[in-house]
């Protein structure tokens, strides 16, 4: 790695891409580099300061490509000729398009996209039980694959591989714009008020805006679908309306999301 800084601007919905930048975050500082950590959607893409840093850009996976929040944020990233700039996403199988697309943008904004880490993490979207030991064993698996990226980062090895056939066949069913609408109506969300406490975790958690907090909470209809308010209310008082039972994962405290949220 060239700087002696690096600068990352991250988004994770439910604690899986904290862990991740939380471990190479730990690795960078343990060689003397000076890392900060900037949360979308909340840092303005103007306000990134490209002067002699290294940009890491880390995020979860969501519909083979990620929260169309995070596209806005990047999108709007500054020119940044001949900074060097690296992704890390998480997702449970498969990435999709990713990889290109982001490429394609970091290289048209001048950046130097020197790596890619697509690490797999458990699911945030659990409509069934699932075995808590296999999804901790991942964890750990995937804490120690963002240490080996970052390692390769350090050591000028990492790559940003070519697309392969899966990513190419992604493309087909990666969703577009009008599709969010459709999903709107498929995980549309409902407050049980005779279970919220209103505590309005929801409401600050909330990385869409989606959420008002009068008496209750109440959704609007801009909800971006990382599932961050249903997995982390302490009252099990969030429901899908068309959804038996859904299954929260949350690797980290709602404390930390919070704080990494602000
Ligand atoms: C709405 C939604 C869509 C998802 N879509 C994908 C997907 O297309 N491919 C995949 O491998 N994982 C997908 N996932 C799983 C997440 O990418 C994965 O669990 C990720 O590690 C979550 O990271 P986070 O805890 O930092 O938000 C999806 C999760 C959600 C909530
Ligand atoms: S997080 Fe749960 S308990 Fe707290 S205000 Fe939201 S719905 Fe109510
Ligand atoms: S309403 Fe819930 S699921 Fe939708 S964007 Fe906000 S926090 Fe995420």
């Amino acid at each position: 790695m060239k700087t002696k800084r690096v600068d990352f601007y991250y988004f994770s919905s439910t604690g899986n891409t904290i862990l991740l930048v939380e471990q190479m975050k730990s690795i960078f500082e343990s060689r003397s580099l000076e890392v900060q950590c900037h949360c979308i959607p909340n840092v303005k893409p103007e306000a990134i300061d490209i002067r002699n840093t290294t940009i890491g850009i880390a995020f979860p996976v969501a519909y083979f490509s990620s929260y169309p929040f995070v596209w806005r944020f990047l999108k709007r990233m500054p020119i940044a000729k001949g900074v060097d700039a690296f992704v890390v996403n998480s997702s449970r199988q498969h990435s999709g398009t990713i990889r290109r697309q982001l490429y394609d943008l970091l290289a048209k904004k001048g950046y130097k996209p020197i790596g890619i880490g697509e690490i797999p993490m458990p699911s945030s979207a659990n409509f069934q039980p699932y075995d808590e030991e296999i999804y901790e064993d991942s964890v750990q698996e995937g804490v120690l694959r963002a240490e080996m990226f970052a390692l390769s980062l350090l050591d000028n090895s990492s790559v940003w591989p070519s697309e392969n056939m899966m990513s190419k066949l992604t493309e087909l069913f990666k969703l577009r714009k009008l599709a969010w609408r459709f999903l709107n109506r498929d995980f549309k969300l409902v407050i049980d008020t005779m279970k919220c406490i209103r505590c309005g975790i929801c409401y600050k958690l909330c990385p869409a805006d989606n959420i008002e907090m009068e008496h209750y909470p109440e959704y609007l209809d801009k909800c971006q679908h990382c599932f961050r308010c249903v997995s982390y209310c302490p009252a099990d008082a969030i429901k899908f309306k068309d959804k038996e039972k859904f299954y929260p994962h949350t690797p980290v405290p709602h404390e930390k999301i919070l704080e990494f949220s602000l």
